[in-house]
């Protein structure tokens, strides 16, 4: 096989590949969980969190495919079965229960912040340990991914509004309604 010569060693490559795989791994049980949700979401929010756990699960399928595409560009291979995705990830399956939609949207917010925090740790070591800023680059892209996704999430569990410095709105600053 012709050698990769693109200013990274093969043991460099490797640990970077590790890494992409780990969250390969977590992307997969994220979307599992993410299509059941979108199956089984009863209440009054059923329409909204159907349509965004759509929305979600095609953009993390958009995901798992750049990162196994980058394990290939970086010459390994990308785990591609159930057993590995439950090895590798960091990610807690959800068990046969149906949970109440707030607990759904709850349990994915733990789910991508876990995801977010692995994303920041990884961005640091793909650019500290193995000089790939291209894989750093790359991996801080689907963290702010992330973000966003928890964040919209986020916003279905959290009652009450807060002011920009966290102060909760007072009755003279909501706006009066003009009749
Ligand atoms: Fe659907």
């Amino acid at each position: 096989m012709r050698k990769i010569n693109i200013g990274l060693s093969d043991e460099q490559r490797a640990g970077v590949c590790e890494l992409l795989n780990r969250d390969l791994a977590d992307a997969y049980l994220v979307l599992i969980k993410t299509k059941k949700f979108h199956w089984d979401v009863v209440g009054p929010q059923f329409r909204s969190l159907h349509q965004l756990w759509e929305e979600q699960y095609q953009a993390l399928t958009t995901n798992i495919d750049a990162l196994a595409e980058r394990v290939r560009t970086l010459g390994n291979y990308p785990v591609g079965t159930a057993s590995d995705f439950i090895k590798y990830g960091s990610i807690k399956e959800q068990s046969d229960n149906i949970p109440l939609a707030t607990e759904m949207v709850s349990q994915l917010v733990d789910d991508h912040e876990q995801i977010i925090r692995n994303l920041r740790d990884h961005v640091d070591q793909c650019s500290e340990e193995f000089s790939d800023q291209g894989t750093a680059d790359f991996l801080t892209g689907l963290m702010e991914q992330h973000e966003e996704m928890a964040w919209m999430l986020r916003s279905f569990i959290e009652g009450e509004s807060l002011m920009s410095d966290g102060a909760k709105p007072s009755a003279e600053k909501i706006p009066v309604k003009m009749n």
